[in-house]
């Protein structure tokens, strides 16, 4: 095979593998368990109350949220931080947001412990 033939070919994969699921500006910067958590969010219909750019009154952004401050439905102040992202979506009804109802389904009986990584590592890439 000619050097010319082998660029090609290598080219077309790397298009494949990128496109459909990821967008180009975050196809650059989140890790592949990310990019399963992006897939994983969108099959889980998290965006349906979650829309991650725009904004929806019923719901708090998730863009942003990682590492910074919550205030509470009961007054407390937490620190967005890895656990309080699993919790929310395993137990949601746990810590609801200031200013939110408690409209949030669990999604603990549907998704593994590696899913449920995958999307708080997507969740944690959203700057
Ligand atoms: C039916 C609408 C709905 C769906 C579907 C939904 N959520 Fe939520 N979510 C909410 C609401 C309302 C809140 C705010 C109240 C609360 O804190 O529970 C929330 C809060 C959160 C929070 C905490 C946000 C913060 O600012 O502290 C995270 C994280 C989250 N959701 C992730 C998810 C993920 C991931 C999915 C999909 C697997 C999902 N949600 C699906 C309605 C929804």
């Amino acid at each position: 095979m000619s050097l010319l033939l082998q660029k090609k070919v290598s080219n077309s994969v790397d298009t494949d593998n990128t496109t459909d699921t990821v967008t180009t500006e975050q196809a650059d910067t989140l890790t592949t368990s990310a990019q399963r958590g992006k897939t994983l969010f969108e099959q889980h219909k998290c965006q349906s109350c979650h829309p991650i750019d725009g904004s929806n009154q019923l719901t708090p952004p998730l863009r942003g949220l990682y590492g910074n401050e919550r205030k509470l439905k009961n007054d407390s102040t937490i620190v967005a931080d890895e656990g309080y992202i699993k919790e929310s979506i395993q137990y949601p009804g746990a810590k609801v947001v200031q200013g939110y109802n408690d409209n949030m389904p669990s999604f603990r009986d549907l998704m593994s412990d590696q899913e449920l990584q995958e999307i708080t590592d997507y969740i944690k890439a959203l700057r």
